[in-house]
């Protein structure tokens, strides 16, 4: 079986051909940075633009270094959402036509759902059920994974997302954009201890993640000009590990048995994040499971690997007519939790 994947959601334009043995036959990632560095962030209208620009040539390169065409794929698999729904209409519009012509199936993939899985494209050996953290620019959370399409949240954030916490203490440093891989070079030649930063939510009951009080910590220290640079992005990354540590202990606790902690999304590409999770796994007697840096920010291969899976489940195709969804959470069942902007 081979799959084309579609990956449009944010700032990184991909496209990438995977195969049910788990092969990524061919696969391109455009990043934006370039085009959004000028603004701190990522400017919706100018991702939604990129992608369409990029996107169509991008795929016939792919097919061509796969040395496949269309005909050949047995499926094309989308991000359908969560995301900026700009870029998510291009890549699933895209899709859809390539569906269309190819009379091929198509698979409307949840994002959040091809992080979800990502780590089982990178280990065969890895089985359900386990705990997921998922920590990207968007999402903070602890999810029970228990096969596809059958995800619990057990924590998710009140308020920052912990990669949207790196991108603002870079922000806030002057680090430039994207923040994470930044503050995770400078933190390496600082003090993490030389800063006091407040833990937000540390040993609460219930396994919440918060970082926006440590955010505006950063930004007092910054603003204090008695900190070093490396100093405060080596005190907030050792904070934000300490609560990341004590809230997912927490999450882990009322989880029911699983047989490993696995870590996906952007953030899992930090080496001190990675780091301190292998430990807390061993503590639990837990497998740790972390993809590669280059699955675990955003691609194609997770998102044509989620489509494999659904299929392989059992999952029916998506209709032509299915629309781009700007939130679409992994657990519906979810309830809101108490906090200002809260992250499904
Ligand atoms: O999964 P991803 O590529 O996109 C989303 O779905 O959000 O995650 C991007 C996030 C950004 O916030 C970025 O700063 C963060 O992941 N990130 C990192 C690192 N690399 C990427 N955060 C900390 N350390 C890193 N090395
Ligand atoms: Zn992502």
């Amino acid at each position: 079986m081979l799959v084309l994947g579609i990956e449009s959601s944010c700032d990184e334009t991909a496209a990438a051909l995977v195969t049910a043995d788990r092969t990524i036959v061919a696969q391109a990632i455009a990043s934006q940075d370039a085009d959004h560095a000028p603004f701190g962030g990522v400017v919706p209208e100018i991702a939604a633009r990129a992608h369409a620009e990029r996107l169509t040539p991008m795929i016939e390169r792919v097919l061509a270094e796969a040395q496949v065409t269309l005909a050949d794929c047995d499926a094309i698999a989308a991000t359908a959402g969560p995301g900026l729904i700009g870029g998510v209409m291009v890549g699933l519009v895209t899709a859809k036509a390539l569906a269309m012509a190819g009379d091929k199936p198509l698979l409307a993939i949840n994002h959040l759902e091809g992080h979800a899985l990502s780590p089982r494209l990178a280990d065969p050996a890895l089985a359900f059920p386990y705990a997921l953290l998922l920590v990207s620019g968007g999402h903070c959370q602890l999810l029970r994974v228990d096969g596809v399409g059958r995800y619990t949240r057990i924590a998710t954030t009140i308020d920052d997302a912990l990669g949207e916490a790196f991108d603002k203490t870079a922000k806030i440093l002057g680090l430039g954009f994207p923040g994470g891989p930044a503050v995770e070079r400078h933190a390496a030649t600082g003090d993490p201890r030389a800063v006091p930063l407040p833990r937000p939510l540390f040993g609460s009951a219930e396994p919440h993640f918060s970082f926006a009080g440590l955010k505006s910590a950063v930004l007092r220290a910054q603003d204090s000009g008695l900190h070093a640079t490396a100093d405060i992005a080596a005190s907030f990354q050792r904070v934000a590990i300490d609560c990341l540590l004590d809230r997912t202990r927490r999450g882990l606790a009322g989880m029911g048995p699983v047989g490993a902690l696995v870590v996906a999304g952007g953030v899992a590409s930090n080496r001190a994040v990675r780091a301190a999770l292998e430990g807390l796994a061993a503590d639990h007697d837990l497998r740790f499971v972390a993809p590669p840096p280059s699955l675990c920010t955003d691609n194609a291969a997770m998102i044509a690997w989620a489509g494999i899976e659904r299929l392989q489940a059992g999952f029916a195709s998506d209709p032509l007519d299915i629309s781009a969804r700007p939130r679409w959470p992994l657990d519906p069942a979810a309830e809101p939790v108490r906090g200002a902007g809260v992250k499904g």
